[in-house]
């Protein structure tokens, strides 16, 4: 199969970097075009990444030359690009998401600005990949040719997996704490004078995404539209000094009793339908040992897109349960999360 042609809005930021990253050598997907800032725009990606990930940046995407978001389409061979995955700053990616959704690209999208829109798919394939469904809507209400689709935001995205599989027990509530790493807020996101030595006990609009988010993605597709889960999410957010690896203490209250074997049982079955390069065999990792998970033991779990969870006990609350999940925020919190949604858009047929 010849390899789909992809840009990437945004190419050179913490994000940015991890899809130029995973991109290298993908099965499926190549490099079709770089863009970035005005800052950016002109020199070589070697030039003005600052590149921090461990290992050595991709030579193909080293060589290209940033383009700018205002000349999307303008070159011959835009033609070949189909997707654009976007982690662009929220403000920037509003327009650009959309002009690119007009024009005719599949926009995936890591962004918050769309994710809550009621025609826009916010999606993790293991979770809800019937919500895709309203690419349809979206595409008739807006008149696009293209269209966007979202992923959570990546604290949203552990919560929500680990939830899945409980959902079948009847859930009334949860309430969940993060201790969330400091690349989340982007390269230049957390001086290190403020995170050095502490834990920083706000991080903007990050609760709202997590209690919004999550009942989106756990509702239920009835005609065109979402239905929210029924019950409600608290969460309370905190910045640690940690590189890579968001880490939550989960509460979970049920309608009914569950035994914490039980909850136990149902992270240890729950499996993926996919079978695409990104998709892990197993999306949901049950760690026994009294520590676990740990950021920098667990992170790296199915190639960065498992979520392990552990510490699975009595809530202490009637009908409580509580446990710990953990997973690595800029793969399966962000990069690796589109790249699969892109590879189960390809496979449904709407690339
Ligand atoms: N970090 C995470 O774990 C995470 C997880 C999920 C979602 N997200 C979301 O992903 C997006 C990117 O986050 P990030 O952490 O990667 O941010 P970042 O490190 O600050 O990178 C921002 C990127 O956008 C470009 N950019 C900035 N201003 C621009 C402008 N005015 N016009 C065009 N391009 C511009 C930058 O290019 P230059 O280098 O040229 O300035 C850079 O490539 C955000 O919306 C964030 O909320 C992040």
């Amino acid at each position: 199969m010849a390899r789909i042609k992809v840009g990437v809005l945004g190419a050179t930021g913490s994000v940015g970097q991890r899809f130029v990253q995973l991109l290298e050598d993908h099965p499926w997907f190549e490099f079709g075009a770089l863009f970035a800032s005005e800052r950016s725009v002109g020199k070589r990606y070697r030039e003005v990444a600052k590149w921090f990930l461990p290992s050595e940046m991709p030579e193909e995407a080293a060589e290209m030359v940033i383009r700018s978001m205002e000349d999307i389409g303008a070159s011959d061979s835009d033609d070949d690009i189909r997707i654009m995955f976007s982690a662009l700053p929220g403000q920037v990616a509003s327009n650009v998401e959309k002009r690119c959704a007009e024009a005719g690209y599949v926009v995936c999208s890591n962004v918050s600005v769309h994710r809550m829109e009621k025609d826009i798919p916010l999606v993790i394939p293991e979770v809800n990949a019937d919500h895709l469904a309203l690419i349809e809507v979206q595409q008739s209400i807006r008149g696009w040719d293209g269209f966007i689709i979202t992923n959570p935001n990546c604290s949203a995205i552990m919560l929500t997996l680990s939830l899945k599989p409980l959902m079948r027990f009847g859930i009334q509530g949860v309430q969940v704490s993060t201790m969330q790493a400091v690349s989340g807020a982007g390269y230049a996101g957390v001086p290190s004078m403020a995170i050095l030595d502490n834990v920083i006990p706000f991080i903007e609009r990050e609760e709202d995404k997590m209690e919004s988010e999550t009942l989106k993605l756990l509702g239920t597709l009835e005609g065109s539209a979402i239905t929210n889960a029924p019950f409600t999410v608290c969460a309370s957010c905190h910045r640690v000094m940690v590189m890579d690896g968001h880490t939550e203490a989960v509460w979970v209250t049920f309608e009914e009793p569950v035994g914490v074997d039980e909850v136990k049982q149902a992270f240890r079955d729950f499996r993926s339908d996919f079978k695409t390069p990104f998709a892990p065999e197993k999306p949901i990792i049950l760690r026994e040992e009294r520590d676990r998970p740990q950021p920098k033991l667990d992170r790296d779990a199915g190639k960065g897109m498992s979520v392990s969870v552990g510490r699975v006990r009595d809530g202490r609350m009637k009908n409580a349960i509580k446990y710990i999940a953990l997973g690595h925020n800029t793969i399966r919190g962000a990069a690796g999360a589109s790249i699969l949604n892109a590879e189960v858009l390809l496979q449904r047929g709407y690339v």
